[in-house]
């Protein structure tokens, strides 16, 4: 959405129909947010800009057909290291030369997503945050391999579409999900050991720290699903560290498929 609406043609690329017609309708109900604010007193001008996205916008189910013609591939598909490194490792046959790989992955690590392809100078991390149209930031993440001339590149294409990008070593949560999730992990702690309940939990943080969003409400809304791949994979590497610790709770929830906002229900329910 926002690549498309900063003049970028865009393929988005996904597994089945289903799921992309579902994404469309998700980016045209958000770019009609943003237009309706952008454009308040420009109705005319706020329709032209939301044909102008939506024509630079596509979408296809066949990632090796649309990467062929492709000068940036930005992948955000599940948080788990080996599909990730099987869908590089095909797209890295079919994409033609100057292609720049990138990656969205909250919690993995770079340099092994790029050593599934054959492109490591031409790899790096691109990481968005949640509602993208709404945040500013973009972490840009340099691997050892990472060519000067790709990184500059990611920061140009992070300001392009309107982003103020941040660079941090190829290091587990970058700058951001390091600081938060142990932080999101903590409250569940908390409430786990029945010291505060979840509600007055994240009105604390809203009305005592000024967050937007307290951390159950954040939780939701990130999804439980990918708090958890996150902390599984840190805990794996870094067993002894307590901040990392896995959550019953969390657990729990993710079994009952309870994944937060995006399923109706999480640690609150949106029915
Ligand atoms: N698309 C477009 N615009 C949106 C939007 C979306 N998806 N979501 C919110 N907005 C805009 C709208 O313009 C809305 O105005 P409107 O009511 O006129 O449509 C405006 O935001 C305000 O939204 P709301 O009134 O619904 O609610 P808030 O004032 O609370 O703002 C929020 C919503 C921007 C999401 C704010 O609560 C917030 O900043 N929350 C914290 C988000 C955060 O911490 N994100 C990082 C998550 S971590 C992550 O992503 C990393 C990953 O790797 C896990």
């Amino acid at each position: 959405q926002v690549a498309a609406a900063s003049g970028h043609t865009v393929v988005l690329v996904d597994q089945s129909d289903e799921i992309l017609k579902k994404s469309t309708k998700g980016i045209e109900e958000s770019l009609k947010r943003v237009t309706k604010k952008k454009f308040a007193d420009k109705p005319e001008a706020g329709a032209e800009f939301m044909e102008k996205t939506l024509k630079n916008l596509s979408t296809s189910t066949d990632a090796v057909a649309v990467v062929h013609s492709t000068d940036l591939v930005i992948e955000a598909i599940v948080e788990n290291q080996e599909i990730k490194n099987e869908l590089f490792k095909r797209l890295d046959k079919f994409a033609p030369e100057h292609t720049i790989f990138a990656s969205n992955t909250s919690s993995l690590q770079i340099t092994q997503l790029a050593n599934s392809t054959t492109r490591q100078d031409r790899f790096g991390g691109l990481h968005f945050f949640n509602p993208v149209p709404m945040m500013k930031l973009v972490e840009v993440i340099k691997t050892p391999m990472t060519s000067q001339k790709t990184f500059e590149s990611l920061v140009d294409f992070s300001k392009a579409v309107g982003k103020s990008p941040v660079s941090c070593k190829d290091t587990p949560g970058f700058i951001v999900n390091r600081l938060l999730v142990p932080y999101m992990m903590e409250a569940v702690r908390l409430f786990e050991r029945g010291d505060a309940s979840k509600e007055d939990i994240d009105v604390a943080m809203k009305l005592g720290a000024g967050y937007p969003m307290g951390p159950f409400e954040l939780l939701d809304y990130v999804g439980l699903d990918t708090s958890k791949y996150i902390i599984d994979g840190w805990h794996s590497l870094e067993p002894n560290n307590p901040l990392f610790a896995p959550s019953p709770l969390l657990n729990k929830l993710v079994e009952e498929k309870k994944l937060g906002k995006k399923t109706g229900e999480g640690f609150y329910k949106y029915k």
